[in-house]
Formats: structure tokens, sequence, C-alpha cells
């Protein structure tokens, strides 16, 4: 019947081999998210080092899985099973998606994604992880522009259950429609954002970071005092400065500074000396063992 032909269609047009830009922190989870909903998964890295490490915490986390009883022996080896680390971008050739999470680079994504759009066919929809650069910019790079869109995982990726979808002008209205319809059936939850610097989540989370540098650089209160504040007292999982050091200072510092530039210098994203410092004598946070607090070997601040 025409029903079940369009049921077979949509079968055959749905997302099935996706390839994955980088295998850092959001590349690895990306990676296993798709692969834990049944896609069959390239993770590609320049840096072998980086495959290496990636696949060895993919191991760790499906191993703690089972330990806790949420997955079974069969499960954690069909996720692995479903992944394989490429070294050349040429072997994303067949993906009916890639997502790409390198470096917060305009210049270096553009390369890539021009090399890409060379190898892959043309209906691949080619999204970007990026967190604070235009999509209508890193489409520019693409022939079909209109197949590119943003895919904006948080960190955690196969924790956080939020991901922001993001059509540049150039979007077509198909790719904006398939890019939602399958992070939807990864088990996400799809907030689409306009275009503009922070998107949605990156952009309200401004404040919290940059209200509590203020209260602290002003002697109102300290780190400490702050978080339990807003932790202890005010329900969030999280204090201002325990959320800087485990996202990492430098990175944190490096989105407000984007943000703040890109609307024009707006006082209300000014980016704080006090982060900015800190980034600068490596005082990153969870990843360098120091950041606002000290952390030990497991990543637990170290109390004093
Ligand atoms: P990361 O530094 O952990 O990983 C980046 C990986 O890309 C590295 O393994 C590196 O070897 C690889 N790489 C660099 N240049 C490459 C190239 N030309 N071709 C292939 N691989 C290359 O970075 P992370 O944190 O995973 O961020 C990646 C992207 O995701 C960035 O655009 C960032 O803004 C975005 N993002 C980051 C979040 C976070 O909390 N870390 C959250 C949401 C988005």
């Amino acid at each position: 019947s025409e029903n079940q032909k369009s049921k077979i269609v949509n079968l055959q047009s749905s997302i099935k081999f996706v390839g994955v830009i980088g295998g850092g922190t959001m590349g690895s989870g990306i990676a296993q998210v798709a692969a834990t909903a049944g896609c069959q998964v390239k993770l590609y890295d320049t840096n072998q080092a980086a495959l290496d490490k990636a696949k060895a915490a993919l191991e760790k986390i499906l191993a703690r899985l089972i330990e806790k009883g949420r997955i079974d022996l069969e499960e954690k080896n069909r996720i692995q099973n479903n992944i394989s680390y490429v070294d050349s971008l040429k072997d994303l050739a067949d993906s009916n998606l890639t997502i790409e999470a390198i470096i917060e680079n305009i210049d270096i994504k553009k390369k890539v994604f021009s090399e890409l759009e060379s190898y892959v066919a043309e209906d691949c929809i080619i999204a970007s992880n990026t967190s604070s650069l235009s999509i209508a910019s890193i489409a520019a790079s693409l022939k079909k522009p209109k197949r590119c869109v943003g895919i904006h995982f948080f960190n955690p990726a196969p924790l956080m259950q939020l991901v922001e979808v993001i059509p540049a002008i150039q979007t077509s209205y198909e790719t904006l429609e398939k890019a939602i319809d399958t992070i939807a059936s990864w088990k996400k939850t799809v907030a689409v954002a306009k275009d503009t610097p922070g998107f949605i989540v990156n952009r309200v989370a401004r404040p919290f970071y940059g209200e509590a540098l203020r209260i602290y650089e002003e002697g109102i209160a300290n780190f400490e005092t702050i978080d339990s504040a807003m932790k202890d007292l005010g329900g969030f999982r999280m204090g201002p400065f325990e959320l800087m050091d485990f996202i990492g200072n430098d990175v944190n510092y490096t989105v407000t500074e984007t943000v703040f530039t890109a609307f024009y210098f707006d006082p209300r994203y000014k980016p704080s000396f006090t982060q900015k410092r800190f980034s600068e004598a490596g005082y990153l946070g969870r990843k360098s063992g120091i950041g606002y607090y000290e952390y030990d070997a497991n990543g637990k601040i170290v109390v004093s």
C-alpha cells in the first residue's frame, strides 16, 4: 500500500552511516551516542593517540555501565562493534551524516569541510558541533551549503539530554528536518536555535559565570561561598566555579570572549581578568589538577 511504501522510503532514507570528525572529548561522546542508537560510526582523527584514548575511554565507560547493571555484555559488544576508528577523511565517504568536533578554529574547520565534501555523496548532511562559530560561515566553505547544519551536543554527550540544532541561513528545510529526526531517534531532546553567538544554552549560561566572577572580584564572597550558596542552598547541581573548573577555564574563557566579541562588545558578556589569569597560569580546572580548587587523581576536590 501507499502507506507501506512511504515507510520503506523513510527507512531507506534514515541515517545509518555516521562519520564523526575529531575524536576528543565531544567527538568520542557523539560516536558513543550514535553507536548506541544503532548507527555504523566511523570516528576520524588526525592524531592516532586521540583515537586510542577514545577507544580506551569507551571501554571504561561501557565496563562501568555493565557493573551498574545498565547494559549487558552483548550490548557492550554491539556498541563497540558499531564504531570503527579511522585515520583518513576519505574513509567517511559512505556517510549519510557527518558531525565535526575538531578544534574551535574557523579556518581549520573550513578546510576540513571542503575536503570532506569532495568525498561524500550529494545528500550527505555535513554538521558541526561548534560552540561559538557561526554555522553560516562554516556552511560557506561548501559547494552545497544547504546540506550544512549545526548539531550542538553538551558535555558529556552520552549523559546530557539536550542537543541544539542550528540551521544557517543556507540550510535547506530537508537538511534541518533530517537532522532533527536523527537526533530525536538517538533519544535526545532537540532545541532548534537560531544561528547567533552562543545559541541558547551557552548564552543563557554566560551571566552565571560572569556575575559569579564579578562577585568574587568585588570582594563580596570567595569561590567556596559563592559555590555553596548556589549549590547547597540554591539547588544548583554545581556552583559556578566548580562548573568552570569542570568545563576548563581555557574553554570557558574562550567561549565568553567569542560571545562578547560577536555581540559587538556588549558589556553584558564582558570576560573576566580573573578567569583569563587562571587560564594563562594553566589553572584550567579538573583537567590540570588545579583551577579555583585543587583536584586529586580521581578528579575530586581536595579539601584543605
Ligand atoms: P578536543 O580538543 O577534546 O578534541 C578535538 C579533537 O580534534 C582532537 O582529538 C584533535 O586531535 C582533533 N583534530 C584537530 N584538528 C583536526 C583535524 N584537522 N582533523 C581531524 N581531527 C582534528 O575538543 P572538544 O572539547 O571535543 O571540542 C570539539 C568541538 O566541540 C569544538 O568545536 C568545541 O567548541 C565543541 N564543543 C565542545 C564542548 C566541550 O564542553 N568541550 C561542548 C560542546 C561543543
